[in-house]
């Protein structure tokens, strides 16, 4: 694979997780892994999720935290100060005030945009019960206002009082009050991944083209399109990529991103990657888990395509969250695409 690293810190295939197997291969005890992480920011305060082993996970996305931790080494500040930045390049001068976030996860995004100045309202989706009430949890820890109404059944969006707003939902399918009225809508790491049909894929071009106001943005983060054509899902290592997150003195989250037998089919685009989290205790393992993430991985032709068919224009390519990285510089490892609803 092109594993170009950014600042030796990242692959370029830490995307998307859609789990459609999982597995537990470790139960050894039933120490809550919370309670041993330090130095991140989704366990630098208490927690009402306890990832114990008691506990059987069947997707990642059931595990917030979890997540959050094994993701952790993305520079979050500057992908939202980069979000701004775009957003100022690309808007022709019209003041960023509605945001949308499609699979919002832990909706980190959508919270540090929430609280600029000038943004009135951050609407952030996601289909994953799980991951809602975590971002619940993340932005009243981060001094966020939110009260959330005592649901019935399921989950309940907080109170609209505050400028971010959890809703449960599917991205291809969405259909939010205030269509029609967005300045930005945005999906990063590589969630649209997700969507491994066509069908499933043009149907959430459309629904963001009917909730952009006219003149607003999609800002779309996907896989570097050279990961696809390089030969490495084929008859490389399928990208395999391997890193750790400390949890204090003798602790780490270890992460497996991809196996050597992974299966990329050609026809479909769809990559079947093995993803295993482990937390080790010195030579221990604490937790372990393993699971078949399915990625649709599209192409820069594709992203023109359904732009074209649903009523939007593919504006600029970027490496980075960096306005002069563009997807040739030595620095690019991913792709964040710009696209516009013409006004
Ligand atoms: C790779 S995570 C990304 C989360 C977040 N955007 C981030 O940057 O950390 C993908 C998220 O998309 C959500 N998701 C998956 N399929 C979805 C769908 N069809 N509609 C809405 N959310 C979806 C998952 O629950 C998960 O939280």
């Amino acid at each position: 694979m092109l594993s170009r690293q950014a600042g030796g810190l990242i692959c370029r295939n830490r995307l998307v997780i859609d789990v459609r197997t999982c597995r537990i291969i470790y139960n050894h005890s039933s120490t809550s892994v919370k309670a041993h992480a330090e130095g991140n920011a989704a366990t630098s305060t208490s927690s009402p999720f306890q990832y114990t082993l008691s506990k059987e996970p069947k997707t990642l996305y059931d595990h917030p935290e979890l997540y959050e931790m094994a993701f952790s080494y993305r520079d979050i500040k500057k992908e939202v100060s980069f979000l701004r930045d775009v957003y100022s390049k690309h808007s022709e001068g019209s003041l960023l005030q509605n945001v949308l976030e499609l699979g919002c996860g832990p909706a980190l995004h959508s919270s540090g945009l929430a609280r600029t100045p000038g943004i009135s309202r951050v609407v952030a989706l996601d289909i994953n019960d799980e991951m809602l009430k975590y971002a619940q949890w993340r932005y009243e820890q981060a001094g966020g206002k939110i009260s959330l109404p005592k649901p019935k059944k399921g989950f309940a969006p907080p109170a609209l009082s505050s400028p971010l707003s959890l809703v449960q939902g599917d991205m291809s399918t969405f259909d939010l009050k205030g269509k029609g009225s967005f300045d930005m809508i945005m999906c990063w790491l590589g969630t649209f991944s997700h969507l491994l049909e066509n069908d499933q894929a043009s149907q959430c071009f459309q629904r963001v083209a009917e909730h952009l106001r006219p003149g607003g943005l999609l800002i779309l983060e996907l896989a570097h399109p050279g990961d696809l054509f390089d030969g490495t899902y084929i008859i490389g290592d399928g990208g395999k990529e391997v890193w750790e997150v400390p949890l204090g003195e003798t602790r780490k989250l270890l992460v497996e991103w991809g196996a050597e037998f992974d299966n990329f089919d050609p026809v479909t685009q769809i990559l079947h990657r093995t993803v295993s989290v482990n937390i080790l205790n010195g030579d221990s393992v604490e937790l372990g888990m393993e699971e078949v993430v399915m990625q649709r991985q599209y192409t820069v032709q594709e992203i023109k395509f359904l732009a074209q068919g649903n009523g939007l224009q593919l504006l600029e390519l970027y490496g980075e969250t960096d306005l002069g990285v563009d997807l040739s510089h030595e620095e690019a490892y991913r792709m964040i695409a710009v696209l516009k609803k013409p006004s």
